[in-house]
């Protein structure tokens, strides 16, 4: 049941006054308002606009939340799992929502990630998802992924996923979903996913997920730093359900983490860059405020803001400097994503650099799912 209509009167509306405001015609609105049409997710979303009202406020009826059949536990997969970034945002989700999780499967090929997780769950991911037979997978609910990014092959396009897609990491979430059926699936991708291939790579992905799999399905662009962690960090994150729904993509999370909470006391001298980079550095820039950390682009042209650019795995060793003198510490990089003080460091500075660059921001990715488990099950 949605509440349009009253949020309508409440505010004095006419039907032409607000179909005109959010597009439609008065017509339509009348029928979404009777219960009769259900708008898309960008209609919603204007509706709620012209209403002055969060969508889920007009679109989501909170009793229905109340009675959401959840399984118990509800149990998930963790694909391209890393470090257990997805873990720990699913752990901290069902949490607050009283929920008991259990990771039924998880996969990432790299050695190094494997170690990190084994040592911080207990279980040794299986390896390249290539290798799966998705039918081996254990039963479960909810599949969380964050997958590279590949170019798919247009030779195959319009003969299904399993002609454009295969060979990429994609082609494996895919087959997964297909054979497994969860209930739901929260993926997450590079900002350049969208603009990848002119847009195809990230079409192809919704088409197939709508139309070949058959989900209802969501996707946004969202921000380490909406998130109350100080990094920026720009993600795609999709959303699916056997379950229509709409999601409300506005998270305002008023508690912020700044660099002081981030930072170390105390750092090892092997952390700080050469004497001869923090001149060349300083020669070139200068911080308006304190603490805070340097970035130094393609071009070599240096700035500095109270919070740190995108992590990345493949990055240069000074790309990001502290007050334009030392890198990173592991941990410094890992709350940088949101991963608790109690996750263990068992590998090389070189690769915790490399899987904290490659993590989720945790504290994004527990708020979506959070918001996003009523409304998928
Ligand atoms: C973007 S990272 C995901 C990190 C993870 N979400 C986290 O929070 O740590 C992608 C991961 O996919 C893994 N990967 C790449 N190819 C794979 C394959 N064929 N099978 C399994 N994992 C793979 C990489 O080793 C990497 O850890």
């Amino acid at each position: 049941m949605n509440k349009v209509r009253e949020f309508r009167k409440e505010r004095g509306l006419s039907q032409d006054a607000l179909a005109q405001e959010v597009f439609i015609s008065r017509k339509y609105l009348s029928m979404i308002e009777r219960q009769l049409a259900t708008p898309s997710i960008s209609i919603a979303m204007r509706i709620g606009n012209a209403l002055g009202v969060s969508v889920d406020k007009v679109f989501i009826d909170k009793t229905e939340n109340i009675s959401v059949n959840y399984p118990t536990p509800v149990r998930f997969i963790d694909l391209f799992c890393g470090i257990g970034g997805f873990r720990y945002a699913a752990k901290d989700a069902f949490d607050s929502l009283g929920l008991k999780g259990e990771c039924v499967f998880s996969s990432d090929i790299d050695k190094y990630a494997q170690q990190s997780y084994k040592a911080n769950f207990g279980e040794k991911p299986y390896g390249d998802i290539k290798k799966i037979d998705a039918a081996d997978i254990p039963d479960f609910d909810i599949l969380f992924g964050g997958f590279p990014c590949q170019a798919f092959s247009i030779c195959g396009l319009q003969k299904g996923f399993e002609d454009n897609t295969r060979g990429t990491l994609f082609f494996d979430i895919a087959r997964i979903i297909k054979e497994k059926q969860p209930q739901a699936f929260v993926l997450e991708n590079v900002k350049n996913l969208a603009s990848h291939d002119n847009g195809n790579t990230l079409k192809t992905i919704l088409d197939v997920l709508r139309d070949e799999l058959g989900y209802h399905v969501d996707h946004h662009l969202l921000n380490a730093l909406d998130f109350g962690l100080p990094q920026k960090r720009e993600r795609i994150i999709i959303i699916g359900s056997k379950n229509p729904f709409v999601m409300n993509w506005d998270f305002n999370v008023e508690t912020k983490k700044t660099l002081n909470d981030i930072l170390e006391k105390e750092v090892d001298k092997k952390h700080f860059a050469s004497p001869e980079i923090v001149s060349k550095r300083k020669s070139m820039h200068t911080a308006k405020e304190y603490p805070s950390i340097w970035h130094e682009n393609k071009s070599g042209n240096i700035s500095s803001y109270p919070y740190s650019c995108a992590l990345r795995a493949g990055a240069s060793y000074n790309y990001l400097l502290v007050n334009g003198e030392r890198r990173l510490t592991p941990r410094e990089m890992l709350r940088l994503q949101g991963f608790p003080d109690s996750f263990k460091i068992v590998v090389s500075d070189c690769q915790t650099r490399k899987q904290a660059g490659n993590a989720i921001p945790v504290d994004m990715v527990s708020k979506v799912i959070e918001r996003f488990m009523p409304l998928a099950f």
